[in-house]
């Protein structure tokens, strides 16, 4: 008999305002999503992400990058951290911090970004940046990644991703509206095919399993 896609438990790392993360809960509850956030990790004492979480009865706590003496004590924080709450599969939700990814973490860190990547991606992409840059460019379409996460910002195996148009009058908050309503499809998405063992990596790329 077959057990079906397994509950997993999530880890999700925020810096911003948390509409992600509001996301994965809101899926959790209703019951649509293969798992549950059991941890949030803000890199910003301020995050409006932090808020949320507290809102949802979530626990959340603040590991800003600048309190640790290097990059690597910050990793290996995040990590005992994860690793505490057993989480399964760590989730990057507009997390603006640089998170070199452990070995044995490697194809358990996903990301989610508003463009379509390896376009409009990597450091100091985020926000509305990316849509101004996107606006700039002219291109007619836009959308959002998902991808396994490495070491370089924005940057690793991709799993899916989903378009939007972009049109000439647009606004880059016009584009961003777009592109996020197809951001809280496409994650929850790559979860759930994680979730049902359906993401299989080979030589740096994803195949999505039937
Ligand atoms: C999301 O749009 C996400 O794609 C983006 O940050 C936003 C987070 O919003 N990520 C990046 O730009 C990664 N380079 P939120 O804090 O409201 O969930």
């Amino acid at each position: 008999m077959s057990r079906g896609p397994r509950r997993l438990r999530l880890g999700v790392l925020v810096s911003g305002t948390g509409r992600t993360l509001e996301n994965f809960a809101a899926l959790a509850r209703d019951g649509s999503l293969h798992g549950e956030v059991v941890l949030v990790i803000s890199s910003s004492k301020q995050a409006y992400a932090l808020e949320r979480a507290a809102r949802l009865g979530l626990p959340a706590f603040a590991l800003p990058p600048g309190s640790f003496p290097s990059e690597a004590a910050f990793a290996a924080e995040v990590y005992r951290r994860l690793e505490a709450a057993r989480v399964d599969l760590a989730l990057l939700a507009g997390f603006l911090a640089r998170l070199p990814i452990a070995e044995r973490w490697r194809g358990r860190v996903m990301n989610i970004h508003p463009a379509l990547l390896p376009g409009f991606g990597g450091k100091g992409f985020f926000g509305l940046r990316v849509h101004e840059a996107v606006r700039a460019a002219g291109v007619k379409v836009s959308g959002c990644t998902v991808h396994f996460a490495d070491d370089e910002y924005d940057h690793g195996p991709i799993i899916l991703q989903r378009t939007v148009p972009v049109f000439f009058e647009d606004s880059a908050e016009d584009i961003a509206h777009r592109v996020f309503e197809q951001e809280e499809v496409a994650y929850p998405e790559a979860v759930n095919l994680y979730a049902a063992e359906r993401l299989r990596l080979s030589d740096g790329r994803v195949q999505v399993l039937p």
